[in-house]
């Protein structure tokens, strides 16, 4: 580990921030290993993002890639994986001189998480990949394992010596959410984490922050003049971000049941979603800076006194899905017949800031949904006063700006316009930007930009220890709460959650979208 990387709190890099960022990001000499390479995060995000990044020319030319699971494979069994991975979900065309000399750089470690003896071949094979491929010393370690397993792998790595490096290399950890299930936990997992790592070298996945709609928040707000004079309490009425998932649990019984929709995507993606929504402008786009602001919005989250009225939590029952039956969550393998699990949230924050005191953000995620869907709502309040009759304005709604994180990427406006014709009447009408129309550039995956990102040693887009902490504070009180007052409310699979939600929502004068 490099001393910069020791000192902690020096997070800017001014020689590299003065460069012109439109160049671009190569990463230097190094290399990457994945724990758990046996699991579908690797297969369907990890190795395409790999695959894609060399092809788009952004790694070393000597990259390496080491595998560590629990299987009897050899280097070209592991390299038969990453293969069949990158044909099935690579995003950018096969091209066989880029494959060939990335798969050059291909070992695989079998071994438990707990075997010293694996760390330590793990260890040789990495000494042997600084001499012949030229990775130099620098390498990352991505914890695509259950979180269970965290703790005893970076224990491992430090006693195998594999957490520091020499003199001017790096070591770096990637950690896949959940980090934690509560605070108490979070702070547990940290401490073990911290032991190890210097906080500069640690990289805390939210996969969220790497998607281009999401970085696009900022620009929006930041970049232009029009919203940030209306971007308050005096103009917004209410905020809604949703993120709908029209897919079930899938094959995560193991992972999801006891965890469920809020500790899922509430506590991680919907809050930091809602951070850059509300954060104030950043000095710099520095991590320092952008983390500054957003842990102020995360320490002014203030709850809902009657839980029971503002939250809602659900489970889905069998339906109909895309035209076929999908079964219950009940139903589903390796789920409890008396689970009590979420399968949806909402829930109703307040912010208490000058900018947004009064004003409700409402959360909401649920699986088996109406259709795929996450987008942030700034749903303003109506016109002081209209010079129309009721009539003329019947279909006139409240003016909106939705930041639509995917799919159809891209910003809606909706406002009120005149009808065609001979007599006054205004309706809804909305205004589009969409990325495909807008640019040719295409955007890399969400995981590719933060691979990339902990290449270079670039934290922006990583959240910090803070940020993880303040959104189990917040989410913690929820939890306790409803695990104290029976079971979720049932909705059927493909509609668009429980009628408590819209209840919760009506109590309020509002409704929610139907995106
Ligand atoms: C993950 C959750 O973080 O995000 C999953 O654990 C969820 O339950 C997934 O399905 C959704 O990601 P995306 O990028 O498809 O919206």
């Amino acid at each position: 580990m490099s001393a910069q990387e020791h000192a902690g709190t020096d997070w800017s890099n001014p020689l590299r921030d003065a460069q012109d960022r439109r160049l671009p990001r190569i990463a230097g000499p190094c290399g990457l290993v994945i724990f758990g390479v046996t699991g579908d995060l690797s297969r369907k995000k990890l190795m395409p993002a790999i695959y894609d990044l060399a092809n788009r020319g952004l790694l070393p030319p000597g990259f390496a890639l080491v595998g560590f699971a629990r299987r009897d494979w050899e280097n070209q069994d592991f390299a038969q994986v990453v293969y069949d991975a990158v044909k099935e979900h690579a995003r950018t065309p096969f091209r066989d001189e880029v494959w060939k000399q990335l798969a050059e750089g291909f070992r695989f470690v079998p071994g438990e998480f707990g075997d010293q003896a694996a760390f330590e071949k793990l260890r040789e094979t990495i000494d042997e990949l600084d001499r012949l491929r030229g990775t130099n010393g620098n390498h990352a370690f991505y914890l695509s394992v259950p979180p269970k397993f965290f703790p005893g792998v970076v224990r491992q790595l430090k006693e195998s010596g594999l957490a520091e490096g020499g003199e001017n290399t790096w070591r770096r950890v990637i950690i896949e959410k959940p980090f934690g299930h509560d605070l108490a936990s979070a702070k547990e997992l940290n401490k073990v984490v911290n032991d190890v790592f210097a906080p500069r070298s640690v990289f805390r996945i939210d996969h969220y922050l790497g998607k281009e709609t999401v970085q696009n928040i900022l620009a929006l707000r930041f970049a232009n003049e029009m919203y940030e004079p209306i971007w308050n309490r005096n103009y917004v009425d209410h905020v809604q971000i949703t993120m709908a998932e029209d897919i079930g649990i899938g094959g995560r019984a193991g992972y999801y049941d006891g965890i469920g929709a809020a500790r899922d995507v509430i506590q991680n993606h919907l809050l930091q979603l809602m951070a850059l929504t509300a954060m104030e402008e950043p000095t710099s786009f520095d991590a320092d800076a952008i983390f500054t602001e957003k842990v102020k919005v995360l320490s002014a989250v203030q709850l809902p006194e009657d839980l029971g009225a503002h939250t809602v939590r659900g489970q889905y029952a069998k339906g109909w899905q895309g035209g076929e039956k999908v079964i219950g969550f009940l139903d589903e393998d390796g789920i409890a017949k008396d689970s009590i699990t979420d399968t949806y949230a909402a829930i109703k924050l307040e912010i208490d800031t000058r900018r947004w005191a009064g004003v409700p953000f409402y959360l909401r995620t649920g699986k088996r949904l109406g259709r795929r869907v996450t987008e942030i709502a700034v749903v303003f309040q109506r016109a002081p006063h209209l010079p129309f009759t009721a009539t003329m304005t019947e279909e006139l709604g409240q003016n909106a700006l939705v930041i639509r994180v995917q799919p159809d990427e891209g910003v809606t406006v909706r406002f009120g316009s005149k009808v065609p014709g001979t007599s006054m009447e205004v309706r809804d009408v909305s205004m589009d930007f969409q990325y495909g129309e807008a640019f040719t550039e295409s955007s890399p995956e969400a995981y590719e930009r933060l691979i990339l990102d902990v290449l270079l040693g670039d934290p922006p887009l990583f959240p910090r220890l803070e940020e993880v902490e303040l959104g189990w504070q917040i989410l913690d009180p929820i939890e306790e709460y409803w695990a104290s007052h029976g079971k979720p409310a049932q909705y059927e699979a493909g509609t668009w959650g429980p009628a408590e939600a819209d209840e919760m929502l009506d109590r309020d004068g509002r409704c929610w979208r139907r995106p």
